[in-house]
């Protein structure tokens, strides 16, 4: 191993994040490198969530009217600051594929030059494709894909709006925001952002950015929780410009006086569908809350000096075992490491994660490991990479259960 631990431990103790890991529910001996794709536990979510399932046993239906209705704008609003969202401009709603299609019927409600053209990116996480392509398919809109690795700019020529990851779920790349948001208006043309791999990951300046829409999830580097609530973000100048299709009570204008007909309320309420579920904003607003505490800035720094201490720590075994190391250089990265094995990258997760070092793969090949500086220190990641290091130079990955596939993989 050629950093040594001593140096790492020093990175430790100047930490200014290291506090934070105490705060979160971590199991004995688990080394946990998938928060790329659920989160840890915050500690104080279990209270949270206790209190929210006393509330409903001693208040009943008086719960709604005390913090349960107001959730999905209360919790945006907590949000809004760690995205660079002003109060109001968001709602934390449904999931992402809903909150896709939503953004896509509100836009190409506006579209008053008939242009109704909606291109997806090849290579994003397929949902965001899909729901595009169910959508086209009931608006009779058509729909398009960007090849994967294309240029953008070459390809926005008659498109209406444009669905784009910040950062990519496979290689962890990240697009240039303000420069990407502005080619895209330049041509007429609106962007929806999803921020699945990058809020709560490194800094984001929706607002200095010019963004007008962008959607997230909160169960991965937010820390809300399995099926965590998903959000919305719409600039203020945007809010009343048409209806979103998924037009359902909670967004109408006065949802209890129940009216024939659907008013679209004046604010971000508009986004929402139907009722929600008030335990899960619980656990989601318990992490939310640590959140206020963090600067964005120092968790950027440490998240890029851990992924480039793993790297630096198993560089010569990539080298040895063929093992291609295809994460983005610091400036094009978000959170993760990527390595590609396509004839054992599923094995080597596999033999990890029986020893305790969680990781996740993604067919063809793909080997992820998030990292996540509120609940990693740097002797987790040195750990973590003295374990891969093991199961390579032991060979332990050929062992034929750690081919088996699940079916989560
Ligand atoms: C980029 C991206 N978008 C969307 C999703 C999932 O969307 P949903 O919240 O609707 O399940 C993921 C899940 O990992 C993702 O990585």
């Amino acid at each position: 191993m050629p950093v040594n631990l001593d140096s790492v431990r020093e990175r430790d103790r100047q930490d200014p994040l290291a506090a934070f890991k105490s705060r979160f529910a971590l199991p004995e001996g688990i080394l946990y490198l998938d928060g790329n794709s659920l989160g840890a536990q915050p500690k104080a979510a279990k209270q949270a969530v206790d209190d929210t399932l006393d509330q409903w046993r001693d208040e009943l239906i008086k719960g709604w009217n005390q913090g349960w209705f107001d959730a999905p704008e209360r919790l945006g609003n907590l949000l809004a600051p760690v995205i660079g969202a002003q109060p109001g401009e968001m709602s934390v709603t449904d999931n992402i594929t809903l909150n896709i299609f939503k953004l896509l019927g509100y836009i190409l409600d506006q579209a008053k030059d008939g242009r109704r053209v909606v291109l997806s990116e090849g290579g994003n996480f397929p949902t965001d494709g899909y729901i595009a392509q169910g959508y086209c398919r009931v608006s009779g809109a058509e729909h398009r894909f960007l090849p994967e690795g294309r240029d953008l700019a070459e390809h926005l020529n008659g498109v209406s709006v444009v669905v784009l990851s910040q950062v990519n779920y496979r290689t962890g790349k990240l697009r240039d925001m303000a420069s990407t948001t502005k080619l895209v208006h330049d041509q007429g043309a609106e962007v929806i952002w999803d921020l699945a791999h990058s809020a709560g990951a490194l800094p984001i300046d929706l607002n200095g950015c010019g963004v007008r829409y962008a959607v997230g999830c909160t169960y991965k580097y937010l820390n809300g929780g399995p099926g965590a609530p998903a959000f919305l973000y719409v600039h203020s100048d945007h809010q009343d410009k048409g209806w979103q299709p998924l037009s359902g009570w909670h967004g109408h204008a006065s949802p209890f006086a129940f009216e024939a007909d659907y008013t679209p309320a004046g604010d971000i309420s508009r986004f929402r569908t139907g009722t929600h579920s008030a335990l899960a904003y619980a656990a989601l607003e318990a992490s939310l809350a640590l959140w206020s505490e963090v600067n964005m800035q120092a968790l950027r720094d440490k998240s890029l000096a851990m992924s480039d201490l793993f790297r630096e720590c198993l560089s010569d075994i990539f080298t040895a075992h063929n093992i291609d190391d295809i994460t983005p250089s610091a400036s094009e990265r978000g959170s993760q490491v990527s390595l590609v094995d396509s004839q054992n990258g599923y094995a080597i997760v596999q033999a990890l994660i029986a020893r305790g070092v969680i990781g996740d793969y993604r067919e063809p090949g793909l080997m992820r490991f998030g990292f996540t500086p509120l609940y990693l220190s740097f002797e987790d990641v040195w750990q973590a990479a003295q374990h891969f290091r093991e199961v390579m130079e032991s060979g332990a990955y050929q062992d034929p259960q750690f081919h088996v596939r699940g079916a989560v993989t």
